[in-house]
């Protein structure tokens, strides 16, 4: 088992870092994490709100502090021996190159949306160059509108090589070097998930150059705050 957990947006001040990572720790009844990642690159007012708004329903960020100051602060916490590696997930190209070229332990995994609607490939390239585990969540593109899992690519190349259409875009982001996360409730998807066959690098390409439709499906990148936006079914 690998664990890894997260530190929330209104604990990005240095000094709460520590305690919000042992409080994690104590939760989870563990001795250490093997990956410890800052959620967002947001921080929020810092307290023990985890969702701080103004009187107008806005969100208050705390402006005082940098993401590399909390870097900083979780680099520290590898040192303490309770915390294999960090991360960070929800930045962009600029804001990874900014930490890594100021860290001293440098991020193992980042954590992104990434799917043929989202590829990313600048940041594929620079995790590849620099060794970091880029991770891509919502591999199927949540199951939601636009629907990735019916875009006329995937399910042709599903046919040709029969596999389904999920199976198709979980092989496309392992052989183009991304962890993934999926998930599933439905037992049988999640076996079907787990046997996932190579695909020929035809198809590869297919995918890769031959889908046009740009999305993103999770605006957590622009505001910090998570979430699927669904647009029907
Ligand atoms: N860093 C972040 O800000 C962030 C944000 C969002 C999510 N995440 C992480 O990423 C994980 C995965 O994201 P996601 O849920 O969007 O992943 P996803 O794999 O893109 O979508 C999951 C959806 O696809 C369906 N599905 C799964 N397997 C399928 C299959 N074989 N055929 C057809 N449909 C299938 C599931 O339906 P059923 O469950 O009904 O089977 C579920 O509705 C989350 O659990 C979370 O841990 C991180």
């Amino acid at each position: 088992m690998f664990i890894g957990t997260k530190l929330w947006n209104n604990n990005h001040r240095p000094e709460r870092v520590r305690p919000a990572f042992e409080a994690s720790l104590k939760r989870l009844q563990l001795e250490y994490a093997d990956l410890y990642a800052a959620h967002t690159p947001f921080a929020f007012k810092p307290g023990d709100e985890q969702d701080p708004r103004d009187e107008n329903g806005k969100v208050i960020y705390d402006e005082a502090i940098t993401l590399l100051d909390t870097w900083k602060a979780m680099e520290s916490l590898v040192e303490t021996g309770r915390c294999k590696a960090i991360g960070l997930s929800d930045v962009s190209l600029a804001q990874l190159q900014e930490i890594f070229s100021a860290a001293r332990v440098k991020p193992a995994v980042v954590q992104v949306e990434s799917h043929p609607y989202l590829p990313q490939w600048e940041l594929l390239d620079f995790c590849k160059q620099h060794g970091i585990v880029m991770q891509a969540f919502a591999p199927l593109g949540h199951a939601i509108e636009p629907k990735l899992l019916e875009d006329p690519v995937i399910t042709n190349i599903a046919k040709r090589v029969n596999q389904t259409p999920a199976q198709v875009l979980l092989a496309w982001a392992l052989q183009r070097g991304t962890a993934l996360l999926t998930t599933s409730k439905t037992p049988s998807r999640i076996r079907e998930n787990f046997e996932v066959a190579t695909l020929p690098e035809t198809a590869m390409k297919e995918i890769s150059e031959g889908i046009k439709t740009e999305y993103r499906f999770n605006p957590v990148t622009q505001t910090g705050i998570p979430g699927f936006i669904p647009r029907g079914r």
